[in-house]
């Protein structure tokens, strides 16, 4: 039996024939982007494609706030590689790029009908928010988030909050439960 190889690569302008296949055969489950969204993405180097043996077998989107949230708005997977592991891979490559970048989550959308609402918490993500259905023949929404924030990095975040509150509220943040903006 051949060697099987993956790899996980910045997607390009190229390679938005693939994501308008793969979100067509999920258009159920990820929601559709109109060609110019995707295409967006791609030029703005906010995708990656995991290749097997060199072939597309998935894609993931993502878009960093300035508040250090990395959004997830599609991760999606050839049907026939579900389940082994090509998800977990895309996403660990954006958790470790995400850390290298001072984010402070990632956080992503999923229906409780659909394969993320299984994906998800298993790898490492918590449920942060139930949000209203779409419409009455959708079921509702959660939100999911995976937390990035080391001891190292809270130390930075709550330096930086202490730095831009106000001399009156730095009192009350020292003591208090200090938040990142969310
Ligand atoms: C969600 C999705 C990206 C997961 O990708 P994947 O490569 O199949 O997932 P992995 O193999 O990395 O699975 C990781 C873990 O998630 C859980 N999981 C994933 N799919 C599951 C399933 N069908 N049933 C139960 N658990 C599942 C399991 O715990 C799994 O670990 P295990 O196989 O060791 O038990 C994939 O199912 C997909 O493309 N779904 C359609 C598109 C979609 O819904 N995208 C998300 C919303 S944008």
């Amino acid at each position: 039996m051949p060697a099987t190889y993956r790899t996980i690569r910045t997607a390009t302008p190229s390679d938005l024939k693939y994501l308008v296949h793969l979100q067509k055969r999920w258009s159920n489950d990820v929601g559709f982007l109109p060609r110019q969204a995707l295409l967006d993405y791609l030029e703005r180097r906010g995708a990656l494609i995991i290749t097997q043996n060199a072939e597309p077998c998935g894609y993931l989107l993502f878009r960093p706030s300035k508040r250090g949230i990395v959004r997830i708005p599609q991760v999606a997977i050839d049907p026939e590689l579900l389940r082994s592991t090509a998800g977990t891979c895309l996403l660990s490559k954006l958790k470790h790029a995400a850390t290298a970048n001072g984010c402070f989550a990632l956080r992503a959308l999923s229906r409780t009908d659909t394969l993320a609402h299984l994906f998800f918490p298993a790898i490492g993500f918590t449920a942060t928010a139930v949000l209203p259905a779409p419409s009455k023949r959708h079921m509702p929404v959660i939100e999911w988030t995976h937390s990035l924030l080391t001891p190292a990095i809270t130390a930075q975040a709550m330096l930086r909050t202490l730095r831009t509150a106000e001399p009156t509220h730095a009192a009350t943040a020292i003591g208090a439960d200090v938040r990142l903006p969310a």
